[in-house]
Parts: C-alpha cells; sequence; structure tokens
C-alpha cells in the first residue's frame, strides 16, 4: 500500500492542469486505470469525487480556501466542506444546480495514474453514461446506504454490463446515516449480488463508506471494524485489468504517409495484438498481403509494436490501402460483414427508423446503414423485452442493421474496437446512436448477387432511350399524380417506355401493409426506391408520385438509384391551396381529427433543398411544366 497523506494535512502541491490529450501523452506507458462513478442525485457521488481529490492531494491550496468560504456561505452541511461545490465548481455547473454530460477528471496517486469520467443520475442521460463507461476499466454504482438499493443502481449495472465495464464496485455510502451497520451493508451487497448475476461482471467489490467523512475512501475506518476488505483507493491502485486482450493484430489504418515518391507507409495504431518486422499482414478487404519492412515512430524504428504507440508502417511491396481500411495479421485473418444484429443506444430526440439510412462509423471505417428490423426494445429496469416499431432518445433495443458495404468486425464482446460503432446523422452530423455488435447474420454470407448476361444497357439499346426515375415529391393534392400523368402520356406517345409508381395505387398492392407513421412513410418510400430502381433496371422512364415528405429518404433513392439517372422534381403547392382543391376530402377530415399523421398539418413535409426542379402549379399551366419537363429529360438524356 502506497503510504496515504494524513487527512487533515494534505500536501497541497498544485498539479499543473494538463489537457486530457496532454495527460495521457504522458501517461502513456505508464499504469493508467479509467473508471467511471454513477449515481442519483442525492447518492454523494460529488462528495466522495472531492473526497478522493483532496485526499490524493490533487486540490491546490486555493481550490481548498475557496472551498472553505463557499461551504460556509453556499454549503449544505453546516461548517463541513461541501465537496459537492468544489467537484461542481471544477466543471462550472454550479449555477445549473444539477450535472450534465460527462465530465472527466484526472488524478494520480504514487501506485496509479487515474481518468475518472462522472455522470449524472438522471433517468434521461442513458447516453451520458454509456459514453463515459465506453472506455472505463471499472464502474463504482454508488448507494445511499440508508435508501438501500434503487431501481437506478440496477439500471447503471445494467448499462456498465451493457458497455463493457468488467469490474463494479458497490459503493454504499452515508454509513454514517446507518450507524455504521454492518447488517445494512450486507444486506444491501446481497441484494446487488441477485440483480446483477445474470450481468457476467468478473468482479463485484462491496466497499462501506461515508464519503462526507472520509471512511474508506483512502482511509481504513474505524468505524467499520467488522469491514475486512480494501478501501475504495486501494481497490482503485491494486485492481488488475491487465485484460486477457484479443490477440489478433487489428491495424485501422489511420491515413496514408506518402510525402515523396521514396517513402510510403500506414499510419496509425494497433487496437490489439502485436507486429514486428517481417510479419505478413493483409488488407482485410482486398484480401492484399505484404511484408513489413519497417515499423517508424518519431523516435526511430521499431523491431515490434503493440498497441501502445503511434507507428507507421512501411511494407515491402506497394499494395492497395487507404485511410479506414484495416490490416490484420495473415495468419489470423478479420472478418467482414454487411448485416449483423446488434443492441443499439438510441442518443438522440429524433426517432430512429426502419429503414432510414444513417452513417456509420466501426473503427476506422464508414458505411451507409440502416435498420432492417427492431426485435425488442429492452427495459434497462427490469430487463424485460418489449416490442417496438421506432427508438426514442435512451432506447436500448436489439436490432439487425443492413450496410452499403461490408466492413471488417467482431463482436463486441471479443472487441470493442471492431464491435463498437456509432451512428451518425448524415445531414446534421449529430451521432444518434451508439451500437455493440452481438453477432454476424449468416443469411449475409449466403446471399450472393447473381451474375446477369443482359444489363441495363443492352434493354437500353433494344427500347432507344435511357432508364430515368423522375420523382415528384409534394403535399397530397399538390399536383403530382396530374403531372405524372400527364408527363407518362406525352412520352408513350413518343413511343418511349414507361410507368407511374403512384401512392395511392402502391399503397392498395405491395405497401398495403403501411399506415402514415413516420416509420411507415420511410418504410414506404425504401420499398419504392427499390421497385424504381429494378424498374430503370428494366430500361423504363419511371415517374413516382409520392408526397416522400422527408429529405433523408428522398436521399436514400437518389443515392440507390444513382445521382445520374435521378429526376427530383418539386411540386411547390403551397398547403392553403392543396387543402383549397381536397380532392379526396382528407384535410377536411384531418383538420376535424379524424386523419391523424396528415401531411402538412399533423405531419411534417420537409422541401428539397436541391430539387432538379421546382413547379408552382398555381402560377405554371400543365403545358409549361411539361415543357421545362422535356427540356430536363434532354438534358439528363
Ligand atoms: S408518403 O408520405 O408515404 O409518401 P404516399 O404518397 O404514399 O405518402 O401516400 C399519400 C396519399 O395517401 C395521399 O395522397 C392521400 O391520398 C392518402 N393519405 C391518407 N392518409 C394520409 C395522411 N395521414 N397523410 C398524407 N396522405 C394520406
Amino acid at each position: 500500500m502506497p503510504k496515504i497523506k494524513p487527512r487533515n494535512n494534505p500536501p497541497f502541491s498544485a498539479p499543473e492542469p494538463l489537457s486530457l490529450a496532454e495527460f495521457l501523452e504522458r501517461q502513456r506507458n505508464q499504469d493508467l486505470l479509467r473508471f467511471i462513478t454513477c449515481g442519483s442525485v442525492d447518492d454523494g457521488k460529488s462528495t466522495l469525487i472531492g473526497r478522493l481529490l483532496l485526499e490524493s492531494g490533487q486540490i491546490t491550496d486555493d481550490q481548498l480556501e475557496r472551498l472553505r468560504t463557499d461551504s460556509k456561505r453556499h454549503g449544505t452541511l453546516a461548517g463541513e466542506l461541501d465537496f459537492a461545490l468544489l467537484v461542481d465548481g471544477l466543471i462550472a455547473e454550479r449555477e445549473q444546480g444539477i450535472t450534465i454530460d460527462v465530465a472527466y477528471r484526472y488524478f494520480t496517486t504514487p501506485r496509479r495514474k487515474f481518468i475518472v469520467a462522472d455522470t449524472p443520475g438522471h433517468e434521461q442521460y442513458t447516453r451520458n453514461m454509456i459514453t463515459g463507461a465506453s472506455t472505463a476499466d471499472v464502474a463504482v454504482l454508488l448507494v445511499d446506504a440508508s435508501q438501500g438499493l434503487q431501481t437506478q443502481t440496477r439500471r447503471h449495472a445494467y448499462l456498465a454490463s451493457l458497455i463493457g465495464v468488467r469490474h463494479i464496485v458497490l459503493a454504499i455510502n452515508k454509513m454514517d446515516l446507518v450507524n455504521y451497520d454492518a447488517q445494512t451493508f450486507a444486506k444491501i451487497a446481497a441484494a446487488f449480488e441477485t440483480a446483477s448475476e445474470s450481468l457476467a461482471f468478473t468482479s463485484v467489490t462491496a466497499i462501506p463508506l461515508s464519503a462526507l467523512h472520509g471512511d474508506n475512501v483512502t482511509q481504513r475506518s474505524a468505524q467499520t471494524p467488522w469491514y475486512q476488505g480494501p478501501t475504495l483507493l486501494a481497490y482503485l491502485e491494486t485492481l488488475d485489468v491487465s485484460i486477457p486482450t484479443d490477440p489478433r493484430p487489428v491495424f485501422p489504418v489511420q491515413w496514408v504517409n506518402h510525402p515523396d515518391s521514396n517513402f510510403r507507409g500506414f499510419s496509425g495504431s494497433l487496437t490489439s495484438g502485436r507486429l514486428a518486422t517481417g510479419d505478413e499482414v493483409r488488407v482485410t478487404a482486398s484480401g492484399q498481403t505484404a511484408n513489413i519492412a519497417r515499423i517508424v515512430t518519431a523516435d526511430g524504428d521499431l523491431q515490434e509494436a503493440g498497441s501502445e504507440a503511434a507507428v507507421t508502417l512501411v511494407l515491402d511491396r506497394d499494395i492497395d490501402a487507404s485511410r479506414g481500411d484495416i490490416l490484420s495479421s495473415t495468419e489470423q485473418p478479420l472478418d467482414m460483414t454487411d448485416q449483423f444484429e446488434a443492441t443499439l443506444v438510441w442518443m438522440h430526440d429524433e426517432p430512429g427508423l426502419i429503414g432510414r439510412v444513417y452513417e456509420m462509423k466501426l473503427a476506422t471505417q464508414w458505411a451507409g446503414a440502416s435498420i432492417t428490423n427492431l426485435k425488442y426494445r429492452i427495459d434497462v429496469n427490469t430487463q424485460a423485452h418489449e416490442s417496438c416499431r421506432a427508438l426514442g432518445l435512451n432506447d436500448i433495443a436489439v436490432a439487425t442493421l443492413a450496410l452499403t458495404k461490408p466492413l471488417v468486425f467482431d463482436t463486441y464482446a471479443r472487441s470493442r474496437a471492431l464491435g463498437g460503432f456509432i451512428l451518425i446523422d448524415k445531414y446534421s452530423r449529430i451521432t444518434v446512436a451508439a451500437g455493440m455488435i452481438r453477432h454476424n447474420l449468416r443469411r449475409a454470407q449466403n446471399v450472393h448477387r447473381q451474375a446477369l448476361s443482359i444489363g441495363r444497357e443492352h434493354r437500353e439499346r433494344l427500347n432507344g432511350h435511357r432508364g430515368r426515375v423522375i420523382w415528384f415529391t409534394g403535399l397530397s393534392g399538390s399536383g403530382k399524380s396530374t403531372l405524372a400523368n400527364a408527363l407518362e402520356k406525352e412520352l408513350h406517345a413518343q413511343g418511349m417506355r414507361t410507368y407511374v409508381l403512384d401512392g395511392d395505387n402502391v399503397r392498395q398492392g405491395l405497401n398495403k401493409d403501411l399506415g402514415f407513421t413516420d416509420a411507415d412513410r420511410v418504410e414506404n418510400i425504401r420499398r419504392v426506391a427499390e421497385v424504381a430502381k429494378l424498374m430503370m433496371d428494366a430500361g423504363l422512364i419511371v415517374m413516382t408520385a409520392f408526397i416522400s415528405p422527408f429529405r433523408a429518404e428522398r436521399e436514400m433513392a437518389r443515392e440507390l438509384i444513382g445521382a445520374e439517372h435521378f429526376i427530383e422534381v418539386f411540386v411547390d403547392t403551397p398547403l392553403e391551396v392543396c387543402e383549397q382543391r381536397d380532392p379526396k376530402g382528407l384535410y377536411k377530415k384531418a383538420r376535424t381529427g379524424l386523419i391523424p399523421n396528415m401531411t402538412g398539418i399533423s405531419s411534417p413535409y420537409e422541401a428539397p433543398m436541391e430539387p432538379d426542379l421546382t413547379v408552382d402549379t398555381t402560377t405554371m399551366s400543365p403545358e409549361d411544366v411539361l415543357k421545362l419537363m422535356r427540356g430536363l429529360l434532354v438534358e439528363h438524356a
């Protein structure tokens, strides 16, 4: 055990404030423990962190002095130091009264370096906890001894296990309020053991504490003679977290270092395993192989590299690899997938919808990803499975996903680096979900594209014109069907092969299982885009007349079909005019509440940002519009 300074006389040597990056740089080769603290608002989390920082000598004289004054003025603990003021103050959130997001703090003792992720206990902050726990070795779950085990603690334990934290400290705090009663402690510890049985933690350690009075934080308490275990700090300093890591070398290429024709290397860090000069490596996506000629670092060449440093690999022959590619050892190749099952944690206010395409980042790789099925949502409190059709903020669900191209992957259980991913909204660039791969879907391996002898070009030659998709979008009653119909008549008269896919018709057949919720509309448009693509491939000029209210799905259609074949026409008829026309009497019904989710009234319409053509049916005659359309078709011929 390190010698711990007396509690009332800490050596207030001010450590230099470091940025996280500087800190990590300095600590690169030293023993580092990352932990997360989780608790409800009143569990005493800030007090515990404050106590840890103070007693391990991380608080400056100035800070302590300010804390003394502040505690007198604002503190809630008559006379005592109110650490909550200090810890909350360190992240400047005192005014808010609550702590939000994840705050990282770093401290060192003679034994170890620590990074603490502090997340708030409010129910709605699942995503913060997931973020904080994603790199943690240990989760310290606070329980108020006077309150007993709460649902919140079960939640935290479940989330910690989900994100792969293997060690749990059950910090049973406020023991002073229960007279340091051994039985109270034992009862809570036993209840937690039962609750966490199914969560497969490597270790669970219960410690009786009073953060306020400093019992068993860094100093063994005289009040708990019945407790034989370590203090919290001693536990954190001595816990063995040398994980039996994945031995396979995994090297995601961060960038290709090619300053001149004499030097070409692949820069990045190994996320697991080791590589030495002479080893044969394989680009997983292309299967190309080469041997490592040199391992270059800023401090000179290495014979062998592990995960601790950034290196540049120089290979003995030229192979094609670029940022995002993943190198492995030829002897221990990695797998690829484009369909898998994963646990998703939804982190955005906008719902997660089946069929919508997001961008996915996995290690250094990117692909388009969509949810193909939501198998069930998990009630975090009871772990019960519930059915669901869309994901809301903080929902956790098991889903299947499909990618636009195969990526190197592993299960999250085997590799945090190759099994953990994030989903990003394509437009706002906001991270909407974190995901953990459970397993590959076998169908991904068993479905192969069949090569056919006759292609679109052959059919187009026979038809005498190109296949195209003309995508009309606009409110109900805006005139999409009328325009598509008029255009088809004209093209047909010219001897062209055409087809109109119309919302009201398709919804009576192929899509008769779909209604008008956001989720159903996304699926409606996904299917229509696929059908339009097939029809275009058959050589037809396809006109689609669907409200298609969401930008994301219209963009998906454009990408699927190919921007060069896709003409987006925005039928920009104002809502008032559509409502006046009301050809099917739907607006009237919607205004009286008979139709829920009516586009323009109780369901959104996102106007196109850059349509190929905007037509205003209030000022233009159908003949004017047709003229413009003809022009466009010639342009896109
Ligand atoms: S979309 O939003 O999924 O693209 P789609 O174009 O297929 O819609 O279907 C729209 C047609 O369904 C409308 O023209 C209208 O006739 C009918 N409809 C019935 N209920 C609604 C509703 N709640 N919102 C919009 N259109 C509706």
